[in-house]
């Protein structure tokens, strides 16, 4: 018998017996989501809401996209799940198209069921590959919510498991972040300081295994690098037989106008992580992938890492038709395009909103800085006003936009927006004339 679910209790029955995630649990009151397609949804009142980060900005392709769900129901029909020693058509099929769009030379896969468990096999395998120990990450980054993942995450989602939940072996060097420098320099001129730093710190800590980035920062501001930073991260890794461990669970998938960011520059990590887009996030699947030289060390070496679920056919079906969707509709090129013209959109609203301190973005990734006072670049919000549960100035500026139809993602003092690549120039307009006139409530707030 089917559960009965009393009318317009689906909210309220979510949130008493469901947690809500990253969040103080009183005062959640989940809206109910009926349906959606292409770049909105539709709560149960039958409004739509543009989607402007596209969920937690994974479902690239839209909603609904059909060849997708087809995909999911064929493969559903032929073969839902069979354990991951055995060798299946949409695995082999996956493989191949993966090495198509992948930076050359990652060429050999472990599929997972999220991000956090994409970073985890990369932890575990550079640690069994190298016999060191050491993970360099950067205090600006997310990698994900289990042990090893969230210890080698430097936002403060990491806070509330430190220090008992840290894996040993995490050390923070400092993001690259050109419009609010940890290390005070200005770029140019300042010899990308924060990547020789990471030099630095391999060569004085001794037993590093890698170095993971998100090669163009996520959630914590869409921080793009200046153009020497990847190549040069490359060559300090190189000369260090430390391994680079590019995180793409974000940035993958056309997001930045190229298929990966590292394409960006042209390097090629030793290990690549990604999730999200890769199915546009209908199912949940992650990847781990791995350069040759890599793959050989486990010729001879026990690969002692598996899930239930790695390779699970019904994840895998979904990613084959999600890339060839990405190709059809030349959603690279159309990223690219659209981004452009987003920019250029953005910016248009700096000099009528005092509180814009900067916008920065590549492809359809773009993020909206608030600052309190544009000389000072003082934030609205702390990470510890985050974790303390308070209303941040974002998650207003984001309520005033779900008023108007609007739905993206605020974190600590920035928007993150990221719609769906099929997104056109009209809902794009749509969706800034929204930001345009939620954004007078931080202007308010912000020094004259
Ligand atoms: C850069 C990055 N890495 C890892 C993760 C974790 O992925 P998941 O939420 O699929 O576990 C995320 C999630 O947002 C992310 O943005």
């Amino acid at each position: 018998m089917s559960a009965q679910v009393p009318e317009g209790s689906v909210s309220e029955i979510t949130a008493r017996y469901t947690y809500g995630t990253w969040r103080f649990q009183k005062g959640w009151k989940p809206l109910h989501i009926v349906d959606a397609e292409g770049c909105h949804f539709t709560d149960s009142s039958g409004r739509r809401y543009l989607d402007f980060s596209s969920q937690l900005m994974c479902v690239t392709l839209g909603h609904k996209n059909p060849a997708v769900v087809a995909a999911i129901e064929e493969q559903a029909g032929k073969l839902a799940y069979i354990a991951p020693g055995f060798a299946t058509d949409v695995r082999a099929r996956l493989s191949l198209k993966l090495l198509e769009v992948l930076p050359a030379g990652l060429d050999k896969f472990f599929f997972t069921t999220s991000g956090t468990e994409a970073n985890e096999a990369a932890i575990k395998i550079a640690r069994m590959v190298t016999g060191r120990t050491k993970i360099i990450s950067r205090y600006r980054s997310y990698h994900g919510s289990t042990m090893g993942s969230i210890a080698a995450t430097g936002d403060p989602r990491r806070w509330p498991m430190e220090p008992a939940g840290k894996i040993p072996g995490v050390i923070f060097a400092p993001e690259v972040h050109c419009y609010k420098c940890p290390l005070l320099h200005h770029y140019p001129g300042c010899g990308i300081a924060c990547v020789e730093y990471i030099g630095h710190m391999i060569e004085h800590e001794s037993d590093v295994a890698a170095v993971l980035v998100e090669p163009v920062v996520g959630t914590n501001g869409v921080l793009i690098p200046p153009a020497e930073y990847m190549p040069r991260l490359r060559q300090i890794c190189d000369a260090t037989g430390v391994l680079l461990i590019a995180d793409e669970v974000m940035s993958g998938w056309g997001r930045t106008g190229k298929w990966f960011a590292v394409d960006h520059w042209g390097v090629t990590p030793d290990i690549l992580t990604t999730a999200k887009g890769i199915t546009s996030a209908y199912v949940p699947l992650g990847l781990c992938a791995t350069s040759r030289k890599i793959a050989s060390f486990f010729d001879d070496h026990y690969f002692a890492h598996g899930h239930t679920y790695e390779a699970h056919p019904l994840t895998l079906a979904p990613a084959v038709a999600a890339i060839s969707e990405i190709e059809r509709l030349h959603l690279i090129d159309r990223a690219a395009e659209t981004g452009a013209y987003m920019g250029a959109r953005l910016r248009e609203l700096v000099p009528k909103h005092p509180s814009i301190g900067d916008v920065r973005g590549l492809g359809l990734f773009w993020a909206v800085d608030l600052v309190k006072n544009r000389e000072t670049k003082e934030s609205f919000n702390s990470m510890a006003d985050k974790v303390a549960g308070r209303t941040l100035l974002v998650d207003r500026i984001a309520a005033e936009m779900m008023n108007r139809g609007v739905f993206l993602q605020p974190w600590i003092s920035h928007l993150v927006i990221a719609p769906p690549l099929i997104i056109t120039r009209e809902e794009v307009d749509t969706g800034i004339a929204a930001l345009d006139a939620a954004l007078v409530i931080a202007d308010r707030e912000a020094d004259a």
